[in-house]
């Protein structure tokens, strides 16, 4: 008799977390239902750990004993002020980190998962059949996770989750997908949530593991988000626009930045939110 699957995750109560029930639903799902054991699952900026959980409690019902790469820097940030505002231990982790928070919230799995405090310190030597990416924060991560993690996938195996995929402050993230958009199929654009689902079909050349942002032409980056709008739901499209604004922002291209900001407004995006801070933003340029 197959095991009833708890859909409220109740085991996930009184941890906090950014994704939303949509994601975390179909993190079950992909891997109770896809995953096949070839290569580990690494979860990248895993913070206090609510998506590892999931991915344990799937594999429970498929009874595939596996180790786990979880990653974050469980060092305290400015989110965590509400995040953890009201936890016993807020000042232990204010001063120490929330890694113990982690451990203590994975307790039941500790055993199989490996912890890397900090991208910086991976150095996997095995496959990556699922990954999980939230930690693409900077050019630097992002440089990171595709020389270490990238480089794993397998071919016909591999899933990769891009969490950040309409965040405005990660213009990389786009960038890279479209770069490697022949050597992946959309797999799932989660309506309600940020991230879209990739299937790996095919090996990556080694040139594009190795992505200079600065330097990518304006035409690829404007093509990047052309493509970006066009594979995503509308929900996305205001963060994506926004993110291709910020792509110039980072480069201090002020008038291309001017430009598209002004632009999207007159298609219809709204000035609130990111676009108000791209004001911001703008306005500081020297
Ligand atoms: C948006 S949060 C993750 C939220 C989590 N995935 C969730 O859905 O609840 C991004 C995480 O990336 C982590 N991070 C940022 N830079 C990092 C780095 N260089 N190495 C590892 N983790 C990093 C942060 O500590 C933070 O927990």
């Amino acid at each position: 008799m197959s095991k009833k699957v708890d859909f409220s995750f109740s085991f996930l109560q009184g941890i906090p977390h950014m994704v939303s029930d949509e994601e975390l639903k179909f993190l079950f799902y992909l891997v109770k239902n896809k995953y096949t054991g070839t290569g580990i699952i690494a979860d990248l900026g895993c913070r206090f750990g609510a998506t590892t959980l999931v991915i344990f409690e799937a594999l429970k019902l498929v009874k595939a004993k596996q180790k786990l790469i979880a990653c974050d820097t469980f060092r305290w940030d400015e989110e965590c002020e509400t995040q953890l505002k009201d936890h016993p231990y807020k000042e232990y982790f204010k001063n120490n980190g929330y890694l113990a928070l982690f451990r203590n919230n994975l307790s039941e799995f500790i055993e199989d998962i490996e912890i890397i405090v900090d991208i910086r310190n991976s150095n996997i030597q095995t496959s990556v059949e699922f990954l999980i990416v939230d930690v693409m924060k900077s050019e630097e991560a992002a440089q990171l996770v595709l020389e270490k993690y990238y480089r794993a996938l397998i071919p016909g195996k591999s899933f990769v989750y891009q969490q950040d995929f309409d965040h405005y402050l990660t213009p990389w993230v786009q960038v890279i997908s479209y770069l490697h958009r022949n050597y992946f199929i959309v797999y799932n654009d989660i309506k309600n949530g940020g991230g879209i689902w990739f299937f790996y079909k095919k090996t990556i050349p080694d040139e594009l593991l190795r992505i200079h942002f600065q330097t990518i032409p304006k035409n690829v980056i404007d093509n990047a988000f052309r493509w970006a709008l066009k594979i995503s739901n509308k929900k996305k499209h205001k963060g994506i626009a926004a993110a291709h604004v910020m792509a110039y922002i980072y480069r201090k291209d002020k008038n291309k930045a001017f430009d598209l900001w002004c632009r999207y407004l007159f298609q219809g995006y709204e000035l609130s939110g990111e676009f108000v801070d791209l004001q911001r933003r703008l306005e500081e340029i020297k």
